[in-house]
C-alpha cells in the first residue's frame, strides 16, 4: 500500500516536555509544547502505523487515531517507553526529558528562608541511550536540541546513544524548535545528513517519516 507504507508497524512517540519535582507545588522543566512530537505522532498514524504517544504535560488534543499515555516525568516516560519496547518497530523520542532531576524531593512544600538557596540535582535516565543499548530489531529515532556546533554534536549522538537517525534543531534560529508551528531540521544517519527546508512541524514530520520509510526499504 504505497500511501499507508507504516501499515503493521508498531510506532511509540515522546512528545513535551517532562517535570521533575522539587515539592508539591513547584517544579523544574522546559519550554517544549508537544508540537513537533505530536506532528510526528499524527504523520505516522496517516502513514498507516499503530501509534502510542508517551506524551509529558502539554495543551495538545490527540490525533485522531493515536494512543495515548499521558506522563510526567522522565522516569514515567522511561518506563512507558521500556514497557512496550519489545513490540515497538519504530521509536521517535521528540519529548525534551530533563537530564536532571531534584535529588531530595520534598513531601511537604518547602518554607521560604533568609538568603539565597540551591538545589542539588542528580542525573536521570536516558531514554535513548537506555533503547539504543537494547535494541533488537527496532529503529530508533533521536532529537537533538542544540545551540551551537549544532552538526558536530547531533551526529555524536546518533553513534553514542546507538540511534539509527539523529533529527537535529539548531534552537537558536527564529521559528524553530521550542514552541513554534514551525521547525527546520537536519537529519543524521549511517548515510549521512539530510537537510530540510523550513516547514510546518505537521508537514515536516511528513516529510521525515516518509524519507525513513524510503531509507528503511519499507514502502512496497
Ligand atoms: O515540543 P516543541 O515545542 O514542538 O519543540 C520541539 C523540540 C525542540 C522539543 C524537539 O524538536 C526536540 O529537539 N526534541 C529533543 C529535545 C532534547 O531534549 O534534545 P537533547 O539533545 O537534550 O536530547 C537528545 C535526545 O535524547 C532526544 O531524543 C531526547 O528525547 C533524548 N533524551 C534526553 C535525555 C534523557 N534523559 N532521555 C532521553 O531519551
Amino acid at each position: 500500500n504505497k500511501s499507508k507504507p507504516l501499515i503493521g508497524k508498531q510506532v511509540v512517540v515522546t512528545a513535551g516536555p517532562t517535570r521533575e519535582r522539587i515539592d508539591p507545588v513547584r517544579y523544574v522543566s522546559n519550554f517544549s509544547s508537544g508540537k513537533m512530537g505530536f506532528a510526528m505522532a499524527k504523520a505516522a498514524a496517516e502513514l498507516g502505523a499503530n501509534v502510542t504517544l508517551v506524551a509529558g504535560p502539554v495543551g495538545l488534543a490527540t490525533p485522531p487515531g493515536v494512543t495515548r499515555i499521558d506522563v510526567e516525568s522522565a522516569a514515567e516516560m522511561l518506563e512507558a517507553v521500556e514497557k512496550r519496547f519489545s513490540t515497538t518497530d519504530l521509536l521517535i523520542k521528540t519529548a525534551a526529558v530533563a537530564d536532571y532531576k531534584p535529588k531530595h524531593p520534598a513531601d511537604q512544600k518547602v518554607k521560604k528562608q533568609q538568603g539565597d538557596t540551591s538545589l542539588e540535582m542528580e542525573r536521570t535516565t536516558d531514554i535513548l541511550a537506555t533503547m539504543g543499548a537494547a535494541k533488537t530489531h527496532q529503529i530508533i529515532i533521536g532529537f537533538a536540541a542544540e545551540t551551537n556546533d549544532v552538526e558536530a554534536y547531533a551526529d555524536a549522538k546518533r553513534q553514542k546513544k546507538n540511534a539509527d537517525y539523529i533529527i537535529a534543531n539548531d534552537v537558536t534560529q527564529p521559528g524553530v524548535g521550542f514552541g513554534t508551528d514551525t521547525n527546520k531540521v537536519v537529519m543524521f544517519s549511517s548515510e549521512g545528513k539530510v537537510d530540510f527546508p523550513m516547514l510546518a512541524k505537521d508537514q515536516l514530520a511528513t516529510e521525515l517519516l516518509q524519507h525513513i520509510v524510503k531509507q528503511e526499504g519499507w514502502h512496497s
